[in-house]
């Protein structure tokens, strides 16, 4: 499987998010990755769904499919205006969501694509029942809440353990996205473990380089 890009807008220019967006797009992004955060589950606060529908007429046109992951205390309340806003795959945390598969289900059946997240100190057995109704698992590589932080090395053993176990269960075709202090650093190990989305904010928007500069450094450490 092609290993794709999804710059999160977490660590964008927000003055000018439409720019900093369709800038990604112009340089190859696969996904955008909307980071909504609500002070609860983590310690820092984001967006709703008003920017997942500002960026729809962006995202959109281009067929590029809007990623919202969901680091919010009980996320089925807001999993319509959510998809009614735009989005084109929404993941929730397994450490939230008390009713997992019964979540998982109400986002499918508003026709979108479910993922689910875990946290690095949850283990993956929590996964098991649900791996065979999710369409990707996005495993967190750093603790959830703010961008720019150290990718965990024990990861890169999880996402080959996942990917093993979806192998297994001949699931395979299940996605595994990665998020947290990916960069042309460990991109290429991330892949060969079994990743094949890899989210990453602030080595793509940053003050140093151009977003175009910056996506083609991550590709090319993949090649
Ligand atoms: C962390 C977010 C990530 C974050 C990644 O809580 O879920 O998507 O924006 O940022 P970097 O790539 O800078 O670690
Ligand atoms: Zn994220």
């Amino acid at each position: 499987m092609s290993i794709r890009i999804a710059p999160s807008i977490l660590s964008a220019d927000f003055s000018r998010l439409g720019d900093q967006v369709g800038e990604a797009i112009a340089a190859g992004a696969d996904y955008i990755h909307v980071d909504v955060m609500d002070g609860h589950f983590v310690p820092n606060l984001t967006v709703g769904p008003l920017v997942v529908a500002a960026l729809w007429p962006i995202c959109h046109p281009a067929n590029i499919p809007i990623d919202v992951h969901l680091m919010i205390e009980r996320p089925e309340r807001l999993i319509p205006a959510f998809v009614e806003a735009g989005a084109d795959i929404l993941t929730v945390h397994v450490e939230t969501c008390p009713h997992l598969n019964s979540t998982v289900h109400q986002i499918r059946a508003l026709g979108i694509k479910a993922g689910v997240s875990v946290n690095p100190a949850t283990p993956l057995i929590a996964l098991e029942e649900i791996l065979p109704f999710v369409d990707l698992i996005l495993l967190m590589t750093v603790n959830p809440g703010f961008g720019g932080q150290k990718y965990i090395p024990g990861s890169t053993e999880r996402i080959s353990r996942l990917r093993k176990t979806l192998s297994e269960r001949r699931l395979q075709m299940i996605e595994i996205e990665v998020d947290g202090g990916i960069s042309s650093e460990n991109a290429a190990e991330v892949a060969a473990a079994g990743a094949t989305i890899l989210v990453a904010g602030s080595a793509i928007f940053n003050p140093l380089r151009s977003v175009a500069d910056n996506m083609a450094a991550l590709r090319a450490s993949l090649e």
